[in-house]
């Protein structure tokens, strides 16, 4: 095994920062880790004390609603003492920079930083310079990776999906998945090709208008498909993952309103009445109610939108324990 910034020469998962060049057996080690996590907390055992002794510092210099939070939980389930930096309140706003930042709490013996910033490839800048045995996870960074969401993804595509016919599991390799909607600005989407791909999804399609879709995209790995007709596209699918569109990094006319790519790419109750009957949607959050999804199926009965969000604490919980933990 060649040692990589995020694994060691042993293989072992030092930072998580992309899911991409991750093999095949770490992402399935983690999904399973993530199991007993979730089963414990649906029959109401939620603390288990691994990591006790440990410190959490979350740093979110971007909003976030789920992942901040599931985060949060995920620490404080695995009894870490976490720490929450304000950063608008914080001395980055004096002008301090991420590197000082980061030094400066890592001399409060900080164990682990959870890192959200706008610029691509800020949490790789904290992994180059965090002090040995100190871990980085990315939880968003600009367009580039948001390896937590497409595990939580995984995840919940592998306890909700049903098996094909004759087989006694679901397994990655039978299914259909087409992504939707803003894949130029969306790290979701990056770190689910990678991730999918991986765990075996040999039909990846990628559905959107041209300018909202990156040239050349699909050689990111085999079997991805692009498509820019919606209904073609979602032909025979068994899971739907709409991205939300992120208006926020629309810097240009990247779409001549927001009413015509509801018209185009919008899920509706009629869309979704068209494709296969056991079809999962997902969606990473924040939606954009009557954009990219209408409100009437956001939380309808092939959503599994707030699964992914009960999911993520689970599965954050499996990647802090298989970096920060001992115990398997
Ligand atoms: N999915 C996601 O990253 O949501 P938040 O921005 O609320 O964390």
């Amino acid at each position: 095994m060649t040692p990589s910034l995020q694994l060691d020469a042993q293989g072992r998962l030092s930072h998580l920062l992309t899911t991409e060049g991750l093999p095949r057996g770490l992402l399935e080690r983690l999904l399973d880790r993530a199991e007993p996590y979730a089963k414990a907390a649906e029959a109401g055992f939620k603390k288990d004390p691994l990591l006790t002794g440990k410190t959490v510092v979350n740093l979110f210099f971007e909003n976030s609603t789920r992942t901040r939070t599931t985060f949060e939980l995920a620490a404080t389930r695995l009894s870490a003492d976490v720490i929450n930096l304000h950063v608008q309140a914080s001395s980055t706003a004096k002008g301090e920079t991420l590197l000082d930042t980061l030094k400066t709490i890592e001399a409060m013996q900080a164990d682990l930083f959870v890192i959200r910033h706008e610029a691509s490839g800020a949490a790789h800048f904290f992994a180059q310079h965090a002090a040995p045995g100190v871990a980085i996870l990315n939880a968003g960074d600009g367009r580039h990776a948001h390896p937590t969401q497409a595990l939580l993804d995984a995840f919940t595509i592998r306890r909700n999906a049903p098996p094909r016919e004759g087989r006694r599991h679901m397994r990655f390799d039978d299914l259909s998945v087409a992504i939707v909607g803003d894949i130029v600005h969306s790290r979701v989407a990056r770190s689910n090709i990678h991730a999918l791909t991986t765990l075996g999804v040999k039909d990846l399609r990628l559905i959107g208008p041209t300018t909202l879709m990156p040239s050349g995209i699909e050689q990111l790995a085999k079997g991805i498909r692009i498509e820019h007709d919606l209904m073609r596209g979602l032909d025979g699918v068994d899971v739907v993952i709409l991205l939300r569109l992120q208006k926020e990094r629309m810097v240009g006319a990247f779409l001549p309103s927001l009413g015509e790519f509801h018209r185009d790419y919008g899920l509706t109750a009629e869309r979704l009445a068209q494709l296969k009957p056991d079809v999962l949607l997902m969606h990473p959050g924040p939606i954009n109610r009557g954009v990219e999804i209408a409100g009437d199926v956001a939380y309808g009965a092939r959503s599994v939108i707030l699964e992914q969000v009960k999911h993520g604490v689970a599965v954050r919980m499996a990647v802090m324990a298989e970096i920060l933990g001992t115990a398997q």
